[in-house]
Parts: C-alpha cells; structure tokens; sequence
C-alpha cells in the first residue's frame, strides 16, 4: 500500500527547515516505507519544479545531489488555500486518482495555529481524514501551541474528535524527539541502581533549565501574543519534567507511557495567582520593546522561572525549578538533579576542602548531549582533602557516527509507524494549560508587578536567583 505524507502550510519555514530534511534522511537511510509520496499543500501558486527548488534552497544543509534526485522523484506540489474547502475536495481527488483510496495517509499540520480549525474541518469533511476498513491509516501530526489556555484548547479538542479518534493524533513536541529526552526512559527504567533513589528521600530538588541565546527573531508576531510561559513551558518543560517524575510505566507503549506522564501533570500543585509571587518569576530582556513588531507597552515574558511542587507520594516537599527565557549568555538545555547531601559531614567542611553539594545528575539535553553524574572523592597526596568529579557519557554527534538523529526525523518515523509514545495526548495538554492558566492569571491581575527585566547575553534576571535563594538553592549549570 502507498503511503502518502500531505504537508499543509508546505510554503513556510518549517517545511523547508525541519520536515523535508528529516524525510530526506529517512530516505537516505531506507526508514521509509517503499512507495512513499510527500505533497505539499500550500496557497503560493507553484509547480512541482519550483516547490522542490524552495525546499531545497532553503535546507539548513546542502543534499547529496544522487540521493535528492531519487528523493524528489516523489516530491509533489498542490495548491490549495486552508481556508477553502473546494482545494481540499480537489487534492482528495488528486489522491485517489494517483494512489488509490486505499492509502495511507499523514497529513502535517504546518500552518499557523489559527489555521487548525479550518484545517481540522476541511479535511475531515472532504473525508480526507476518514479511516474505513481497508482504506489504511489517515493520521494528523499537529504542531503546538495547541490554543493558548484551556478553554480554546478544549474547543481545539472537541473539534478535533468530531473528526478524528485519538488514536489518530499525534500531537508532536520536538522535545520529545530529542535523544537524549529518550535517553531520560532508558536511564531511568533501564537501570536498577537510580529507581531506589529516585524520590523525596534522596533528591533534595530537581532544576530544568532551557535557555535560548537568540531573541524572538521573526517570530514577534507570535511570541508577543504568547511569551516564555505559552511558548516553552506548558509544552517543552513540562513534558521534561513528566519524564523526570513520572512512576514507572508497565510498558514502553504509548498509552502506558502517556498514563503516567497525566498522573503527574495531575498531581501538580496549582501556583493560586495570589501565590504567583513568591513561586514564579517573569521577566522581559532589555531591549525587547524595540523588536520589529513587538508592541510599545507589551509585558509579555521573554522569561519564566517556576518553583513547583508535585503532591504525590514520590515528590512531595521537593522543590522542582524550572526556567527558560531568550537572550540568554547560551543556549543550553539541561536537567539537574540534586541528591541530598549526606546526613552528617565528617570530612573538613570549615575550610571550604570538603563539597557541600555532593551528588549531582545532569542531563544534559543540548548543545552536548550527555549524562554526567558528579561525586566526591579524595585529592590524592593531599591528606583527606576532597574534590568533586564526574562520570560522564557523551552522546556521539550525527556526524562522528549516525547516531543522533534529528527531532523531527524520529517523530516522523514514529508517526508514520503508529508510534505515538513519543507524541502528547489530549487530556496531558489540557492539564498542562490549567497549570498554566493558573499562573497567567496572576500575572495580568491588576496589583501583579511588571515584569523585572535581563540584560541580553546574561544569565536572566536577579529575581529569578530570589526564587532558588528563599530555599538556599542556586541555578545550576552542570554539562559545561
Ligand atoms: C519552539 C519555540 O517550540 O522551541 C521557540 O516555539 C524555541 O520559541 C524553540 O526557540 C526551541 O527549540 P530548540 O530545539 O532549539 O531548543
């Protein structure tokens, strides 16, 4: 059976940037089914010929000339405007004239969010989106944001399953695409000796951090009517800090998996928007106002910083610091986690020879993705004076070996494979927007304090080194 992959909003960055370089890989490395079609869908009038010289131009890397040419043999271009219902009809036709009606189908939801209900009902309509016996797999892939608070996440939902069961949504965040967000799994349920360990008992407090070094570069249009914790956080840290908490699954199967990353979502305190002060931060870099469509007295965040709590067995009382913000010193994406110090020290701690924070785990997401477990041992010849070491593991780059494979690449596969562990269900996106929700609530009250700002290139404002200090804690970098 063909498999044919619609790319709707096929004109527009992401398309040439990320989803046509992962399938051209997957390609590359024969990961994808053998009679496999991808279309473009898009309302810029091009032919075939043009839109392949688009997404070619516009990769990141240049393609292999042999391997391009095999590869865009089944390259193809329709035009269509979301918004019309007529242009979905014509590639339905288009469809099964060329593949067949029985075929399966992925269509990727590349447009701008504020075009998924249009898409969602035209395709669903045009009976695009149908399964029926025989007529294989219609699947959607549908980029976040997924609405901007519960209530339009909820519509977004209800729609959705007018048209579609859950089974075929895929709901992608690219961090959970990333290897070493996988390798998260695999340390901790592959491992006997962390589990024993891992919980309110032994980890004093858990920090995540996920900072960009770019500002919001093009993207103000957006990012102004979004902000730090829209854009980054009730999506990205939150799925990580799932996978830190969450209780082991039965199976590493999409629905055991998503299970147990709800119930932590679930067991997440609510920050009352009277309390937002003294468990979140907000913060906007200097400079920001003056971006090219950012408006003139926007107090949107470029910045968050979160300390939660989870109310479960397993967590409660430790605190887990989140943060993530633009304009940063670097880009650098980790987890730490902080393991109590031992209960008496009985090594010299008055000279400042013996470490106070003794064990420490980073995970380190990006740019250098690794593991590395820090502890304490002795400085040799030097009596019983002590240091801090690492064990550490590296990933080994795409380029040394073909081991690490680019977000989208796996996600893709996954999608096309009927994998959805990896993707976020509904029910985890609709509690993450209440955790949210309950925040943004007590930023836009009226007694809520402006936002504190950051210097560009720095490491984020004061206040959010306030939050950790209330607690004795400080941020932590521990992959450098
Ligand atoms: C996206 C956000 O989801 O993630 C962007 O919308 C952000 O604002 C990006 O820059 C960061 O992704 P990565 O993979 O570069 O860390």
């Amino acid at each position: 059976m063909n498999t044919v992959i619609v790319i709707l909003g096929a004109s527009g960055d992401l398309t040439s940037r990320k989803l046509i370089p992962a399938l051209f890989t997957l390609f590359t490395k024969k990961r994808l089914p053998a009679e496999t079609a991808i279309i473009g869908f898009a309302r810029k009038r091009f032919t075939d010929e043009e839109f392949k010289t688009l997404v070619r131009t516009a990769a990141p890397d240049p393609y292999d000339d042999a391997e391009w040419h095999a590869f865009s043999q089944n390259l193809f271009y329709h035009v269509g405007d979301v918004e019309n219902e007529g242009d979905y009809l014509a590639l339905s036709e288009k469809l099964n004239t060329m593949y067949g009606a029985a075929c399966n189908r992925l269509f990727y939801l590349a447009v701008g969010p504020g075009l998924y209900p249009a898409a969602i009902e035209h395709m669903g309509a045009s009976n695009l989106t149908t399964e029926s016996q025989g007529s294989g797999y219609r699947r959607v892939i549908i980029e976040k944001p997924f609405g901007r608070d519960l209530a339009s996440c909820r519509d977004l939902n209800t729609q959705l399953k007018h048209f579609l069961s859950e089974q075929q949504i895929y709901h992608i965040d690219h961090y959970l695409g990333k290897e070493t967000v996988q390798n998260v799994l695999i340390f901790r349920f592959a491992n006997a000796i962390f589990e024993p360990l891992w919980n309110r008992n032994y980890i004093d407090h858990v920090q995540i951090t996920v900072a960009e070094s770019v500002g919001v570069e093009h993207r103000a249009g957006y990012y102004d009517t979004a902000g730090a914790l829209r854009d980054m956080f009730q999506n990205h840290l939150l799925q990580l800090l799932t996978l830190i908490a969450m209780e082991p699954p039965a199976l590493i199967e999409a629905d055991s998996l998503r299970n147990e990353k709800a119930k932590v979502l679930r067991s997440l305190r609510e920050i009352a928007p009277e309390h937002s002060a003294r468990y979140t931060v907000r913060a906007q870099y200097d400079g920001y106002l003056n971006e090219p469509g950012v408006a003139p007295d926007s107090q949107t965040e470029t910045y968050a910083a979160l300390r939660l709590f989870i109310d479960n067995w397993r967590w409660q009382g430790v605190p887990f610091y989140l943060r993530s913000g633009k304009m940063l010193r670097e880009k650098t994406s980790e987890i730490i986690i902080q393991f109590r110090r031992p209960p008496t020290q009985i090594f010299d701690t008055q000279t400042g020879s013996t470490e106070l924070n003794t064990n420490r785990l980073s995970i380190c997401i990006q740019p250098d993705e690794g593991i590395h477990l820090r502890f304490i041992t002795k400085v040799p010849d030097e009596g019983m004076k002590t240091r801090a070491v690492a064990m550490a593991f590296q990933t080994p780059k795409a380029s040394e070996a073909e081991f690490a494979p680019g977000a989208y690449e796996r996600l893709l596969l996954d999608a096309i494979n009927g994998d959805a562990s990896l993707f976020t269900r509904s029910d985890e996106i609709e509690l993450a927007w209440k955790f949210i929700d309950s925040i943004r609530v007590g930023w836009e009250s009226d007694d809520a304090p402006p936002p504190s700002s950051y210097a560009p290139g720095s490491a984020g404002p004061e206040t959010a080194d306030d939050l950790l200090a209330h607690d004795g804690h400080w941020w932590i970098l521990g992959c450098m």
